[in-house]
């Protein structure tokens, strides 16, 4: 067994947080108040290669496994989230969808674009009435002979506005259920795809998050990824892929808010002494450390098993669920640890607290991990831990 990260992940991990230290951090607050899409902050980010991270070279990636991409998810996310869920989607659900699943001609003609960020591409499967009940597809693309005609209506789209490229989950045989579901290219020049106005948000407010309208759009034939019928497994594998950067980024809001209250606790005094000689403190700070810990070795496991090509589906949604919860519980301690001052914009500490909360919703709420967890126990009677008896799982 070897925990040691490799000089490379070690140089991805620097890089990320250099960038967002450096890049991210001065404008993130600004941002954060007036929903502005970091549109120069996604070009750098493309021009240095994190829009591609886990894609193979010859379609313009970085070739880099699922560990480094981990890795500076996490540095992005300790500072601006909004730009880390524009690269997780990026990454895990369009680009590794694509390369994976994808024919040669959609790979060149889509993913070379998309793996150096000088497009952006969004993944569209919830709707209206369709969240965790993902089988539930009202979005009906009904065969033309020499097209597909696409009409319904998606929401909460994370690069909604801002992408060229729309994956869309849609109903092409209602009386099939889920094996008459297909993932479709739409590409959002195309006549009939409308964007409704972006989303008010709680947290990531300055992501490009909307609801999508496709009326009457004509997809070609070759747009559809995959067999007849595989749009609804295409969905679950990319998802599940996709749950490692989504726990990435929880650790990363666990860990940023951590830094950022041991960081204060050493400068603030109370009663004579900083803050953190009180065991009020010191206890917070210990149980933070232990949790972004543990989720730190369940995220680097999950990605370590999908990069070692076993099946990851039980760790990876144990990952989101443990780092997203420790995300929610550690960043309203960290405002705690910073007392009023935590309640301001100007500490961060607020922000990623508000931040940490879609992590618990989106790519699987954490009520849907624990379905696909107990499947998983009751389905494989693995009942030690993800690692122990994981079968090879090829994609
Ligand atoms: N990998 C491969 N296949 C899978 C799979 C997986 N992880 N999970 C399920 N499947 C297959 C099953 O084997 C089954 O196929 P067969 O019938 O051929 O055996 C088929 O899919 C249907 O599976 P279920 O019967 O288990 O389906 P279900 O209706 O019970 O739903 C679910 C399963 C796990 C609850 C699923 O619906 C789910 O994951 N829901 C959550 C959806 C979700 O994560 N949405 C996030 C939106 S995207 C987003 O947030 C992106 C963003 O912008 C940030």
């Amino acid at each position: 067994m070897n925990f040691e990260l490799t000089e490379e992940q070690l140089a991805v991990r620097d890089a990320a947080r250099d960038f967002a230290q450096n890049e991210l951090k001065p404008g993130v607050i600004e941002r954060d108040s007036t929903m502005a899409y970091p549109t120069e902050q996604i070009k750098m980010m493309g021009e240095l290669g994190f829009m591609g991270m886990m894609v193979s070279p010859e379609y313009g990636g970085g070739g880099m496994d699922t560990v480094s991409y981990a890795l500076a998810m996490e540095e992005i996310s300790k500072i601006d989230n909004s730009c880390s869920v524009t690269m997780s989607v990026n990454n895990s659900l369009v680009c590794w969808g694509l390369e994976t699943f994808g024919t040669e001609d959609q790979k060149q003609k889509y993913l070379t674009k998309l793996a150096t960020g000088e497009w952006i591409g969004a993944f569209c499967l919830s709707e209206p009435e369709a969240g965790s009940d993902a089988t539930s597809q009202r979005t009906t693309a009904i065969d033309m002979g020499d097209h597909y005609l696409l009409n319904g209506t998606k929401n909460w789209i994370t690069n909604g506005a801002k992408s060229k490229v729309h994956l869309v989950i849609a109903q092409t045989d209602t009386e099939k259920g889920h094996r008459g579901i297909n993932a479709f290219i739409v590409e959002t020049s195309w006549d009939g795809v409308a964007i409704g106005a972006k989303e008010d948000k709680l947290g990531i407010r300055s992501s490009d998050t909307h609801t999508i309208m496709y009326n009457d759009v004509k997809v070609p034939k070759e747009n559809r990824i995959g067999e007849d019928g595989f749009g609804f497994k295409f969905a679950m594998k990319v998802l599940t892929g996709g749950r490692i950067g989504i726990a990435a980024q929880a650790l990363g809001i666990a860990a940023g808010a951590y830094e950022l209250a041991v960081a204060y606790s050493h400068d603030r005094t109370a009663f004579g002494k900083p803050i953190n000689q009180h065991q009020a403190i010191a206890f917070k700070l210990a149980d933070m450390a232990t949790d972004i810990d543990a989720a730190r070795m369940m995220v680097h496991r999950a990605a370590w098993m999908k990069d070692n090509h076993m099946d990851y589906t039980m760790a990876a949604a144990m990952a989101k669920v443990f780092a997203s919860d420790a995300a929610m519980k550690h960043t309203v301690e960290a405002v705690q640890v910073h007392g009023g001052y935590g309640f301001v914009k100007e500490y961060h500490v607020e922000r990623l607290m508000r931040d940490a909360k879609i992590t618990q919703i989106y790519e699987g709420t954490s009520e849907i991990q624990r379905v696909v967890i107990s499947r998983e126990i009751l389905k494989k009677g693995n009942l030690y831990a993800p690692i122990l008896g994981s079968s090879k799982m090829t994609v």
